[in-house]
């Protein structure tokens, strides 16, 4: 059985006293067993994050990661550094970071290769615009993507992956995919991933589910039988609405 799984997607918001509130109130309350509980705060803060969230069961992603161990890349932060504060999970090509980063999907492959290789486990994100929905194209572009990101991988590797269904239409916007909609495209990722892995690795990847994730929707979406968790950008910047969805997961 996959564990379920609420990750919170902090994106560029929350000063270092904000953001350590915020993790203080995650670990406070936060279910110690049943559901994997993952924060992605600014890299900057992950330092007191870390601190804050001590001895909680809440475990610490990037929302970002260089291919490289270390080098000339103005601006950029390498796993050997996120290693050094806890992160042990890496979000990769996020739809913004797709969009207004103009990340390739060569480049999310390579960064994924690099994750894998160093230890970390990646949360691979993919989705169509509103535009490929209404256009019949969801399916080919989910598969396009996912396809690329695991390039060259083999079971082993994308055992260790976490995916993550958003429809970019859906982030922040307030519509949420429904949960037949969600359903059905986390069940063909799963037939993608058997046919380009094995049953093995179909069955034991958690897909999750992202875009305008909130308390009030999260229990149908979750309910589903390929949908095994959320990642989630607004309702995790508040401590009851991310707990509950925490609870709701379990
Ligand atoms: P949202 O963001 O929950 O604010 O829609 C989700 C995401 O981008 O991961």
């Amino acid at each position: 059985m996959r564990t379920p799984i609420v990750a919170g997607n902090w994106k560029m918001n929350l000063g270092n006293n904000e953001a350590v509130e915020l993790a203080r109130g995650i670990a406070k309350n936060c279910p110690e067993s049943g559901v994997k509980v993952i924060v992605a705060p600014v890299s900057l803060h992950l330092s007191s994050v870390s601190q804050a969230l001590a001895t909680a069961p809440v475990l610490l992603a990037s929302q970002n990661m260089h291919w490289a161990e270390s080098g000339a890349y103005t601006g950029e932060l390498a796993g050997p550094m996120l290693r050094e504060f806890g992160v042990r999970y890496v979000i990769l090509g996020h739809s913004e970071r797709r969009q207004l980063f103009g990340e390739s999907d060569e480049l999310i492959n390579h960064k994924v290769q690099s994750a894998l290789a160093q230890d970390f486990r990646p949360i691979i994100c993919i989705g169509e615009t509103l535009q490929e929905r209404e256009g019949g194209r969801t399916r080919a572009k989910v598969e396009f993507q996912l396809r690329a990101a695991y390039a060259g991988l083999n079971a082993e590797q994308a055992q260790r992956t976490i995916l993550a269904y958003e429809p970019i239409w859906a982030i922040g916007t307030g519509k949420t995919a429904s949960p037949e909609q969600a359903q059905e495209v986390h069940f063909f990722l799963r037939s993608v991933l058997k046919d380009r892995f094995d049953i093995k690795t179909a069955q034991a990847l958690p897909i999750l589910y992202g875009g305008s994730v909130k308390p009030q929707n999260f229990a149908s979406l979750i309910s589903q039988d390929d949908i095994d968790g959320g990642l989630v950008g607004g309702a995790s910047l508040k401590v009851e609405s991310f707990l509950e969805l925490a609870r709701i997961a379990l």
